[in-house]
């Protein structure tokens, strides 16, 4: 079999689903040399290996096979070392039974309640950032909307100060490159480890902050959270905090542009929204699987798995790809169209099993108040230019999105 990966490289990197729809149909679990990994793409597949405990997280070791270039290797194998030690102790790269301990307090701290209460938080934000905007103006949605808005909400909810925010941003956009680059060099590899440093000394000051005096935040939530007898320590605390900080606002970035330019592409499904707004939670469902924010999951094999009349051998790679399952004609009814009245069909853009989503309802409540508020103020935006892509495989992501707004 060819590989199908290196085939479609180009297309995968801004506009998968052709691909994936070929891909799923010629060979559903496929081996791809240039990936060197198993890429699953059926939702039946997908769903069910996510909740495979014959597959690992870890990442242990991963990244040392990436590091590229001529000078200063040795010292940036060792500080490789010293981010795999974080990693390690990241919540989404550990297994049972580190995982379910480390899961049983984040969910005491990060209930769907504690969610709730920030919902008129998120609200003033948009309110703010969208005050500034005329009708009649085109402006650049992920500029004043998108990007920014996420971000705000992770720092206002681990009790961060705002003025901090941007800071907080740029390290856990460091970080962020770090996990997402094929090649990493002395260089990146040196950058990532101060930005790892600086959130960790940045949330350390935070943590004695809320010590001494606690507030109504996660960092003072984290600080209480006990399960079954057990509480957190220190360096798990700052562990967790960078890790919610930098899964919280990237990905949710994406769902807000997708859903935005998802919504300004199908005008009927926009006005059927405003004609009809208590369907803004059925219309956040549908845009999560119609362009998943995040379209893939990766996984390591621990033992011998049977899928798809493959054999998944111990150590292999595997890429589940969130992004087809969420599009496979066997489970969505003409996946390619985009409704908001649809009927669910278990759709799985966080995940499935011990792994599903910590951020979830955060990012629901962001994602329903974006809608809502715009599509009141400006129902008849028009996109007014096509909109661009940043290549990714791993990403749905917007560069910019040009959008005339008009009320
Ligand atoms: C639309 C926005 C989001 C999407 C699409 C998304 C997607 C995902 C997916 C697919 C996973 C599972 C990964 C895997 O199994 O390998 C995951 C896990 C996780 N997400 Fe999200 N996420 C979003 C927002 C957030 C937010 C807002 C936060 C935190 C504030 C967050 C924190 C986490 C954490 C901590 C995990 C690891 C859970 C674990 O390993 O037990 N995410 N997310």
């Amino acid at each position: 079999m060819q590989d199908l990966l290196a085939k479609f490289s180009s297309q995968l990197l801004t506009n998968p689903y052709p691909a994936y729809h070929v891909i799923r149909k010629l060979d559903p679990v496929h081996w791809s040399d240039s990936w060197q990994s198993w890429f699953v793409s059926r939702y039946q597949d997908v769903a069910s290996l996510m909740k495979d405990n014959r597959l690992s997280v870890s990442q242990v070791g991963k990244f040392s096979q990436r590091l590229e270039g001529e000078q200063g290797l040795d010292e940036a194998r060792a500080q490789l070392k010293e981010i795999e030690r974080w990693l390690a102790s990241f919540l989404l790269f550990t297994d049972p039974p580190a995982h379910t301990r480390l899961r049983g307090l984040i969910s005491k701290a990060f209930t769907p309640r504690s969610v709730e209460l920030l919902a008129p938080v998120v609200q003033e934000r948009i309110d703010r950032l969208l005050e500034p905007l005329q009708t009649g103006q085109v402006v650049d949605l992920m500029e004043h909307l998108a990007v920014p808005l996420p971000v705000m909400t992770i720092a206002d909810f681990l009790g961060s100060r705002p003025q901090d925010f941007r800071e907080l941003a740029g390290w856990s956009h460091d970080l962020a490159s770090f996990l997402g680059n094929e090649y990493l060099s002395p260089q990146s590899v040196a950058r990532s480890l101060a930005s790892l440093e600086g959130m960790a000394e940045y949330f350390r000051g935070l943590m004695e902050e809320r010590r001494q005096r606690p507030e109504d935040d996660l960092m003072s939530r984290l600080l209480q959270a006990q399960h079954e007898g057990s509480t957190l320590q220190e360096s798990e605390i700052l562990s967790m905090c960078i890790l919610l900080f930098g899964a919280g606002h990237d990905t949710t970035t994406n769902l807000i542009a997708n859903g935005l330019l998802a919504l300004l592409q199908h005008p009927s499904e926009a006005a059927r929204l405003v004609r009809q707004p208590e369907l803004v939670d059925k219309a956040v469902e549908e845009i999560l699987r119609y362009d998943s924010p995040s379209l893939i999951a990766v996984r390591s094999v621990l033992q011998e798995v049977e899928v798809g009349g493959k054999t998944l051998l111990p150590g292999d790679s595997v890429n589940l790809c969130l992004g087809a399952a969420n599009r496979d004609p066997s489970q969505f009814p003409e996946p390619d169209r985009f409704q908001v009245e649809r009927r669910d069909g278990h759709h799985i853009p966080f995940g499935k099993g011990i792994h599903f989503c910590v951020g979830s309802f955060l990012a629901r409540l962001e994602a329903r108040t974006v809608f809502s508020t715009f599509l009141r103020k400006w129902p008849n935006s028009r996109l007014a230019a096509p909109p661009e892509r940043i290549p990714t495989l791993a990403f749905r992501r917007l560069k910019h999105l040009q959008v005339e707004l008009l009320a």
